[in-house]
């Protein structure tokens, strides 16, 4: 059965049209809620009790796991931000001299500088794939990134959405082409892990980086990150003291350990058992099991199809169906129209979204509906008349 609106998990006003999921995504309730607890229990410490610094986080590692076809929790690390782990992959991913590293057009700048850093420190080539026109982007792009990857190509690092227009990459090509040639699969789902199903099984990334406060629906600055076998004798960016074994006998802290837990638990930043982020994740990924990417993909899609068919007449275009993702959409302003007019038409409707240059991020979720859509359908009717 396909899944309703869910506005009444949420707690958006009611006078706005808020289609900027990208930007972040409001609160559910009950993530609000897990948050206020969270706040009022460190009021006596004494409720904090040692097992709790560890179950918590198990519990969003277990949820998380599940949440991408992973059957092993201690593979998730809990991370502040994708910036984090991004560089826990590019301190622990060999590259050498000669070698390169393929990024994309425009890609999200945390990813940008991470790996234009890595390239410079060793001596090797920063390849950015473009796709061969900007705008809609065209359906080849994703032919021109498997043509740049070659047996040089050490690291391929890209999403699986863009995060300014939504176009959807070929994850499954590039990794078989990733597999083929050695080359280490990152990939960011900060614009998709969430909204859109992905399974770590048939994707196979040695990284998954995704920051918490978009399509996971949970608070800002706690992220998680998926590592594969290729990781378990890597370098931590922090010697956590929880990270190493045995470090759930508070008594024995002292005897310090040389070895860390298993999996990639040695990648989750200090302090990772956040008394108020981790349970309000928690919440957050709850409701997404219980409502599925597939589902959320399937809602969102029939608003921005049915936003697409209805101002192609106006002369708005977007990137072809099949080429790009249903729950965050970019869609080209004709060239004639007044960007003034229309930045004045969303304001007076309290219509939220991004406008990037000649186009504008549309990026909706299951609190949004088709009022929404007809909100912004007419703002764009009325924009396009008074050009
Ligand atoms: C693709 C992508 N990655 C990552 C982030 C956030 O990065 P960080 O968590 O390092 O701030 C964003 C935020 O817009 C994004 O769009």
């Amino acid at each position: 059965m396909a899944l309703p609106c869910q506005r009444d998990a949420f707690l958006l006003s009611e006078e706005i049209h808020y289609l900027n999921c990208a930007y972040m995504s409001p609160l559910p309730a009950e993530v609000e809620e897990a948050g206020i607890q969270g706040i009022l229990r460190k009021r006596q410490p004494t409720d904090i009790r040692a097992s709790d610094f560890f179950s918590e986080q198990h519990e969003i590692r277990r949820r998380f796991a599940k949440l991408i076809g992973v059957s092993e929790p201690n593979r998730i690390a809990i991370i502040p931000s994708a910036s984090y782990g991004a560089a826990v992959a590019a301190q622990n991913l060999p590259v050498k001299r000669g070698q390169n590293i393929v990024i994309l057009h425009e890609q999200f700048p945390g990813n940008v500088y991470t790996w234009r850093k890595k390239a410079s420190d060793v001596g090797a080539e920063l390849r950015t794939v473009a796709p061969s026109s900007t705008s809609p982007k065209s359906s080849d792009w994703n032919e021109r990134i498997l043509d740049r990857m070659d047996k040089d190509t050490a690291i391929i690092s890209v999403p699986h959405v863009h995060w300014t227009d939504g176009t959807l990459f070929d994850l499954k090509a590039i990794s078989q082409r990733a597999r083929e040639l050695g080359t280490a699969l990152v990939v960011d789902g900060t614009q998709s892990i969430g909204a859109l199903p992905f399974d770590v099984a048939e994707i196979r990334p040695d990284v998954l980086i995704v920051a918490g406060y978009k399509w996971l629906l949970g608070p800002y600055s706690i992220g998680v990150a998926y590592f594969n076998s290729r990781f378990d004798e890597g370098v931590p960016l922090e010697e956590t003291w929880i990270g190493r074994q045995g470090s759930q006998n508070f008594a024995g802290l002292v005897d310090y350990q040389e070895l860390y837990h298993p999996g990639a638990i040695r990648y989750d930043v200090g302090e990772s058992s956040n008394f108020i982020l981790l349970p309000m994740l928690t919440a957050a990924l709850s409701l997404l099991q219980e409502w599925t990417p597939h589902a959320i993909q399937a809602y969102c899609s029939q608003l921005t199809d049915k936003l697409v068919r209805e101002v192609a007449e106006f002369g708005f275009s977007a990137e072809e169906r099949s080429h790009r993702s249903g729950h965050l959409l970019g869609l080209t302003l004709p060239n004639n129209l007044c960007l003034e007019s229309l930045k004045q038409e969303l304001e007076r409707r309290k219509i939220f979204l991004s406008v990037r240059g000649k186009s504008l991020r549309i990026s909706p979720n299951v609190y949004n509906d088709r009022e929404d859509i007809d909100a912004l359908v007419e703002a764009l009717a009325v924009a396009i008349k008074g050009r």
